[in-house]
């Protein structure tokens, strides 16, 4: 093999030598102690349950055993005992003792800590409620290591408990469709990582996703054939509360609503007819707050999706009103003066005052978008805080409980060290009394789907989801990077073994592109590139929701692992002459070499200038390694040449970016000196 990986080596070792300080996990619990010894994991282990039994637990334990199973290769699928199962759990190998039943639906009270004490003869996880029970499982889960004698669990003892109550994923089923199954291996990722919240985005434009028996031509002309049955929904939250999940809908109103207007173009500000929306963006389509059916409307609609979902909490959108068609109507105009209402943004205020006390009506508390937080909206609402946490903090000040999104959007591929450095309790809110402070239940990522579809949507949630999870689960000083990188890249495989395809699609893609033809080039290609950040693709490309997301852009993770490496090389580039020279070699050569898998698909064509700057970017880092090692300063002329190409092959093509493009860039300004 010509491409040596002297980088994933380094990581290893880094791994390797991280053990004892910092245990194999994500998110870090609160309380860890290291002890003397270690568990072995063979086969004949065992899990005993014992104290407060119920079904979910059992569950709960057998899911455990499969995925241990799964991680191991060792069969355990049946190595459940207890009270229950009519064998003495105490015995077990590890011993699960919960004291009660939990919340009958879960919320944010839900107690979710727990003990996990790791000897070397027996493991005891002992929690309040079953919820806790499975936060413990996942941190036994994430333990397991292999060393030269086998599988086992280094002795630890642990108390755990979470800092921020709400920790949410949300994911958009709008702009592209995702199936039951696409969802679960989600709920299964999120699970390993302690999250509790799922927000389900059920409508957009783009589509109305959950079958209504009331209003059936909701889906029936709003989905394109594309929504849950309600015994779909039905089975996602049964499935999400086993495994100590949440399950939020939103319905996204009065904004974001074309698909409604499909079957019911009464409720829109405008006459129709609409057609599902293929295009995205801030559309004008909105619903009419003047419009007293409209109203009517929603008390059914709402009170039917009050009963479809246990959860307290019920989201209502509420971002991104341009107020166009607000604007044309001289009705709205006539009601706007008749009630005295003065802007478009206090018109969205009425309406959203009114929806909240639909959805009090129903039972439930609201959620909206930051949107929402207007003069005459009650204090009842949980604020989303999404363009930016000054809206967290200015709601909290107002009496308003609040959750952290802003900072957290994995579809705007940014590393995850920049989601880490996103606290909900810094930066706005820091100043805030410990009162207003206690009104910041905690933070969701957020997944638009624009660009993603169920083939690739584990790969735009994770890894960098987990660096999400340790912000809110976590103590506060919980910062160090480099410790969550190397923790990440550990769970991130793990997530593998239970069911997420986001490393295992990867070369399925590649080899989609390269037409089945071997992937190694294009992969060495790949691996230091990314996709473009923010909202960029679309200014740079005609999309719409039928689009195919199959190209180099949509294969390539947001995050390049190798690049970032190479970055930290550099800086200290005195040290690590012999592996810069060894990457940069590697790179020069594969700019060359992976030409003709590019030139041979009409997928990749696209991205043969990015490969040609690569060997060009990689030749110009060998030659100021040259200038480095040989202590004379690189001439001006050639600093300045070289320095223009980094400036120019540092700017996207094809929607992807050459990510050691600055590092080679610090590497000939050192050449300089
Ligand atoms: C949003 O991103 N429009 C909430």
């Amino acid at each position: 093999m010509r491409f040596q990986r002297p980088l994933l080596f380094a990581a290893f070792m880094l791994g390797t030598t991280l053990r004892g300080q910092q245990p194999n996990m994500m998110p870090l619990p609160a309380e860890i102690k290291p002890s003397e010894g270690r568990l072995v994991i063979d086969g004949s282990f065992h899990v005993g349950l014992t104290g407060y039994q119920e079904a979910r637990l059992q569950r709960a334990a057998d899911r455990f055993l499969v995925h241990l199973g799964a991680e191991t290769g060792i069969p355990l699928a049946d190595h459940l005992e207890g009270d229950a199962l009519e064998s003495d759990a105490t015995k077990a190998t590890l011993v699960v003792d919960c004291d009660h039943a939990g919340e009958t639906v879960q919320s944010v009270k839900e107690d979710e800590s727990y003990a996990l004490e790791v000897g070397p003869k027996q493991a005891r996880l002992t929690a309040p409620d079953p919820v806790g029970v499975m936060r413990g499982l996942a941190t036994f889960l994430q333990l397991v290591d292999l060393d030269s004698k086998g599988f086992g669990v280094p002795a630890v003892a642990i108390h755990d408990r979470p800092r921020f109550q709400w920790r949410g994923l949300m994911i958009d089923v709008g702009r592209h469709w995702m199936p039951v199954d696409a969802i679960e291996r989600n709920l299964d990722a999120m699970e390993l990582l302690k999250l509790n919240v799922f927000h389900w985005h059920l409508s957009d434009d783009q589509g109305f996703r959950v079958e209504s028996k009331v209003f059936p031509k909701l889906q029936e002309m709003g989905s394109d054939g594309h929504y849950y049955s309600q015994q779909q929904v039905k089975d996602v939250i049964a499935y999400a509360r086993d495994r100590g999940i949440r399950v939020i809908p939103e319905f996204d109103m009065p904004g974001h609503s074309t698909a409604w207007f499909v079957g019911y173009p009464e409720l829109a500000s405008a006459p129709g007819p609409y057609s599902i929306e293929r295009k995205w963006g801030i559309l004008d389509a909105c619903m009419n707050p003047a419009n007293e059916k409209v109203y009517e409307f929603l008390d059914a609609f709402i009170g039917e999706m009050a009963a479809l979902f246990p959860d307290e909490d019920f989201h209502v959108g509420g971002d991104e009103v341009n107020g166009v068609q607000w604007k044309a109507s001289p009705e709205i105009q006539a009601f706007m003066q008749q009630h005295g209402i003065k802007s478009s943004a206090a018109l969205q205020a009425y309406f959203s005052a009114r929806v909240v006390g639909l959805v009090e009506k129903h039972g439930k508390r609201t959620v909206g978008w930051d949107e929402v937080l207007q003069p005459g909206v009650p204090t009842s609402v949980v604020v989303q805080s999404w363009r930016g946490q000054k809206s967290l903090a200015e709601a909290a000040r107002q009496g308003y409980a609040g959750i952290l999104s802003a900072g957290y959007y994995l579809d705007l591929m940014q590393p995850a060290s920049r989601h880490y450095g996103v606290d909900p309790m810094e930066g706005a809110t820091a100043g805030l009394t410990p009162e207003e402070q206690s009104r910041i239940l905690g933070g969701e990522a957020c997944l638009w789907s624009e660009y993603v579809t169920p083939q690739i949507i584990d790969a735009k949630i994770w890894p960098r989801m987990a660096a999400i999870a340790e912000r809110l689960w976590s103590p506060q000083q919980t910062k160090e990077v480099d410790s969550m990188y190397a923790r990440l890249a550990r769970v991130s495989r793990l997530l593998d073994f239970v069911g997420l395809e986001h490393r295992s699609s990867y070369p399925l893609m590649l080899e989609r592109l390269t037409d089945f033809k071997p992937i190694d080039n294009l992969r060495t290609f790949d691996e230091i590139l990314e996709p473009v950040k923010g909202y960029s693709r679309e200014e740079m490309r005609s999309y719409n929701s039928s689009s195919p997301l199959n190209r180099l852009v949509d294969a390539t993770p947001a995050e390049s692992d190798r690049a970032r490496e190479f970055a930290k090389l550099v800086a200290d580039w005195s040290a690590h002459k012999d592996e810069i020279k060894s990457e940069l070699t590697m790179w020069r050569n594969d700019g060359d070499d992976v030409l003709p898998v590019l030139q041979g698909s009409a997928l990749l064509e696209e991205d043969i200038p990015l490969a040609q700057d690569l060997a060009a970017l990689a030749a110009a880092g060998l030659e100021a390694l040259e200038y480095l090692e040989s202590g004379k300063p690189a001439p001006q002329p050639w600093v300045t040449a070289q320095l223009a190409l980094v400036d120019r092959t540092s700017k996207p093509r094809a929607e992807l970016l050459i990510m050691i493009a600055k590092p080679i860039g610090n590497l000939i300004q050192a050449a300089k000196q």
